[in-house]
């Protein structure tokens, strides 16, 4: 044996450090992109996981192939602009389960790219009911059932525009900029009942909400922007995403965590 012999320990322990076994997560906006990458990561790290989407039937398919590996997971019909389909789908979950809830990817959203002085009461009003008020509602249900149990973990999806400002995304911009700071508050209001509410902040990420960057022809200028000039791909935010989930991240609440190749340091 070489040097390296003891990676073979080390590869367990760090599996135990990030194993998300014996959770129960709750996923929102799983049909696609980040949310269904992310429902797949907590899966294989050992979490029983319920994929919330408006349409339950489109993350059935996702939930069965789990299953079908071996994982447990099932799907959940869930308008996080609904209020009433909020607490049933927290429900469908745990009966599926058997168990509290005690990790939520709060991770539903919606863009909009449009000049300010273009942007309808209708777009405001539909990007904030969705991204910050969404995020809100799906974080209340979640924290209440985890103050029961005084245990949890909840991930609020934010973005680098919540930090930084970009042209023609002044609705979102602000609707994450909600989210990073009601994220903060809740981080303090639960820090004494065991639950941990952090944010993590993507940059720019390959998914379908891309496209919208794409078709508004702003890719290359964003790219350009990045220090590490590229485009993320989605499992580069896995390891962010199991810190804050599991026990590696114990000590950690209230942090806004950048995945970004940099995006948010740099000024040109
Ligand atoms: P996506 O469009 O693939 O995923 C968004 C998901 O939210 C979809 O599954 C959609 O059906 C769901 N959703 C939208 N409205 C909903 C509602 N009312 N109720 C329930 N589900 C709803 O896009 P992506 O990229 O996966 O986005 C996920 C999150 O990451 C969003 O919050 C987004 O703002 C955020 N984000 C994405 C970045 C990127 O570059 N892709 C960068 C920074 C943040």
């Amino acid at each position: 044996m070489t040097a390296s012999a003891p990676a073979p320990a080390f590869a367990a322990e760090a599996g135990r450090l990030f194993s998300l076994s014996g959770r129960t997560a709750f996923v929102s906006g799983a049909s696609s992109g980040i949310g269904l990458h992310v429902a797949r990561l907590f899966a294989r790290a050992g979490a029983a996981v319920a994929l919330a989407a408006r349409r339950a039937d489109r993350v059935e398919a996702a939930a069965a192939a789990l299953r079908a590996q071996g994982h447990r997971a099932c799907a959940v019909a869930l308008d996080v602009t609904r209020t009433d389909t909020i607490a049933p789908a927290f429900d469908a979950a745990e009966q599926a389960f058997g168990a509290p809830v005690d990790l939520l990817f709060n991770n539903a959203g919606i863009t909009l790219v449009r000049r300010f002085v273009d942007q309808t009461d209708d777009d405001i009003d539909r990007v904030f009911d969705t991204n910050t008020k969404g995020a809100m509602r799906v974080a209340r249900e979640a924290a209440r059932r985890m103050s029961k149990i005084r245990r949890g973990s909840i991930i609020n999806v934010a973005s680098t525009t919540a930090l930084r400002a970009g042209g023609f995304m002044a609705a979102y911009s602000a609707s994450k900029a909600a989210v990073v700071q009601f994220g903060a508050v809740l981080a303090l209001e639960l820090a004494g009942r065991g639950i941990r509410v952090n944010t993590l902040v993507p940059g720019n990420i390959a998914t379908e909400m891309q496209d919208a960057f794409v078709h508004a022809g702003f890719t290359e200028e964003m790219v350009r922007r990045t220090p590490q000039r590229r485009i993320g791909d989605v499992d580069e935010l896995d390891g962010a995403v199991l810190l804050l989930a599991s026990d590696a991240g114990r000590y950690m609440t209230g942090a806004v965590l950048t995945v970004d190749g940099g995006q948010t340091l740099a000024w040109m």
